[in-house]
């Protein structure tokens, strides 16, 4: 950051947003109208800016972050701490778009009540209006809904469930398990979810699930049946620094473009081209010429001395 400019902060220079605010009843009538709802991934609050000013229209605080930000192996290890820490950044960068906390591994997994409590910190301590949880966890949700905390259900390959599963493999691949997922969808939404998150599954089982819902669903590796679609950020601009996924699109290549920018910047500094006099600080001209004055008087002594 520069000596004189300062964040915008949350109630900086980042001002309101001109477009009206996203909420979850809005995402129900987009899915009415037809109209593709966006999602993305953002972890802290410049990202969160980025995000939310290309008008993307839900912010997600993805436990992914354990993964791409903190450079854990798999999505178990993060606490709600942590989530907390990265939601309320996020927060402060988001005006429009609605944003959504990842539950992590182990808060919803004991009693309703924990998982009530846990849920109420992302949007009391940091400003989530909705939280997202893994698997049909139909009881928890109900719970959920009655005390007013949104949710954002999240079926087919579900991340925490990586021991469960095997492995990340493509879930739902016979006519069975598409009709669990299906009956699974159909519970959380008549349990209250706002949204349902389908990832890694058959483009064709997405399609069915999404005709068969009132509630949105947003698709990642779902194929393009869906009511919208989600990628981790650092997925779409190339900074997983990991061979990316099939169904990743990289729109940039951010890590390329960073390594050329730190290697010129390496390379300026030891040859002395940076910084350059226009990036320097002056003393201001009239105390310069009086340090000049002085440097001359004091290099005349030393050439008398030396005469
Ligand atoms: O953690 C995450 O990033 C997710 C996805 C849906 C992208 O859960």
């Amino acid at each position: 950051m520069s000596l004189t400019t300062f964040p915008g902060g949350a109630d900086g220079a980042h001002g309101p947003s001109s477009l009206p605010k996203v909420t979850l009843p809005a995402l129900a009538q987009m899915k009415r109208q037809g109209k593709p709802i966006t999602a993305l991934t953002a972890y802290d609050y410049s990202t969160a800016r980025l995000v939310d000013e290309a008008g993307i229209d839900m912010i997600l605080v993805g436990d992914s972050l354990a993964m791409v930000i903190l450079g854990h192996e798999n999505t178990l290890s993060i606490t709600v701490d942590e989530m907390l820490h990265h939601t309320r950044a996020v927060r402060r960068g988001t005006r429009r778009a609605l944003l959504v906390a990842d539950m992590p591994f182990g808060s919803y997994h004991g009693t309703v009540a924990e998982g009530i409590a846990n849920a109420v910190r992302f949007l009391k301590e940091a400003g989530a209006e909705a939280v997202k949880i893994e698997g049909a966890r139909t009881e928890l949700v109900r719970a959920l809904t009655d005390a007013e905390i949104p949710v954002v259900g999240h079926l087919g390959l579900t991340p925490q469930s990586l021991h469960r599963m095997g492995g990340y493999r493509v879930q739902a691949r016979t006519a069975e398990t598409v009709d669990r997922l299906r009956r699974d969808a159909l519970a959380l939404e008549r349990a209250g979810a706002g949204v349902i998150v389908l990832e890694g599954i058959p483009r064709e089982a997405a399609e069915l699930i999404t005709q068969e819902l009132e509630i949105p669903t947003i698709g990642i590796g779902a194929g393009p049946g869906c009511d919208g679609q989600i990628l981790v950020y650092h997925d779409l601009v190339n900074l997983t620094l990991a061979p990316p996924a099939k169904f990743v699109r990289q729109y940039t290549d951010a890590a390329s473009v960073i390594r050329t920018a730190l290697e010129q910047y390496r390379e300026d500094v030891e040859q002395h081209n940076f910084p350059s006099d226009a990036e320097s600080y002056h003393l201001p001209a009239a105390e310069r010429k009086s340090q000049t004055t002085g440097q001359d008087a004091l290099h005349l002594a030393a050439g008398q001395e030396g005469a």
